[in-house]
């Protein structure tokens, strides 16, 4: 061994090391956006998914609801479909793979009463009407770990239209039938004395993110 192989050989070993720590870092650097990348799509569908939902069960509710206050009237409506807004979350939630309700918390039926995330976002909602700033885009997105799984949340106001005055406008505009099908149906209802444009409540859709 000549005195000048030593150097060469640990300068062979530091460039060996660096070779490998070069090529970890790069690995790392790809395993990391890809699993980002990953990550990023799972949200984006996720996302997707709660507003396919979402269109789905305010699009079949509002046709189902004109369909029957044109054969049986608003009071009709009331009796006969008071808990068909509940199925009808229930089978688009099966259908999509989610969790989806409508929740207020001014309740007609009590079971749509929100959580505290729901309560949090209605409260950034009710903010956003005082202001003006609600229109058909709004919508609220978060990713949150509830009972150790990834969820995200998704929650899109819903506010009032004419056509709704019917059934939640000030109590002593509504017909005399209509308050008494709901005061029958609905004993504890909170939901009158609305006007045009308020906002009433959001959809809210939880989507499972992942298995673990
Ligand atoms: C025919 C009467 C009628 C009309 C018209 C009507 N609703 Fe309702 N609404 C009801 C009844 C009854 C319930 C309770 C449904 C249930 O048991 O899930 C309800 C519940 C709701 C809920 C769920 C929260 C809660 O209080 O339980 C929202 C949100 C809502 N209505 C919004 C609207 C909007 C927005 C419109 C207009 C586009 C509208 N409604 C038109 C009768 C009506």
């Amino acid at each position: 061994m000549t005195c000048a192989s030593v150097p060469r050989t640990r300068l062979g070993w530091k460039r060996g090391i660096w070779t490998v720590a070069l090529s970890l870092l790069v690995l790392a650097a790809c395993g990391g956006s890809n699993d980002a990348a990953e990550a990023n799509k799972i949200r984006t569908d996720a996302e997707a998914t709660a507003r396919r939902a979402t269109e789905k069960l305010t699009g079949t509710l509002m046709g189902e609801v004109q369909k029957s206050i044109k054969e049986r009237g608003l009071a009709g409506t009331v009796t006969h479909c008071s808990n068909r807004a509940q199925e009808l979350s229930t089978l688009v939630g099966a259908e999509e793979g989610v969790v989806i309700r409508r929740v207020t918390e001014k309740t007609r039926n009590p079971v749509d009463a929100p959580d505290v995330f729901e309560r949090r976002v209605l409260a950034h909602f009710a903010q956003l009407a005082q202001r003006g700033e609600i229109d058909a885009s709004t919508a609220y997105v978060e990713v949150v770990r509830e009972d150790d799984r990834e969820m995200l949340r998704f929650l899109k106001p819903i506010t009032i239209k004419k056509p709704c005055l019917g059934c939640h406008g000030p109590s002593t505009s509504l017909a005399d039938d209509v308050r008494q099908a709901i005061h029958e149906q609905y004993p504890s209802d909170l939901a009158t004395g609305y006007s045009e444009g308020d906002l009433r409540g959001a959809v809210s859709v939880s989507v499972p993110l992942g298995e673990d």
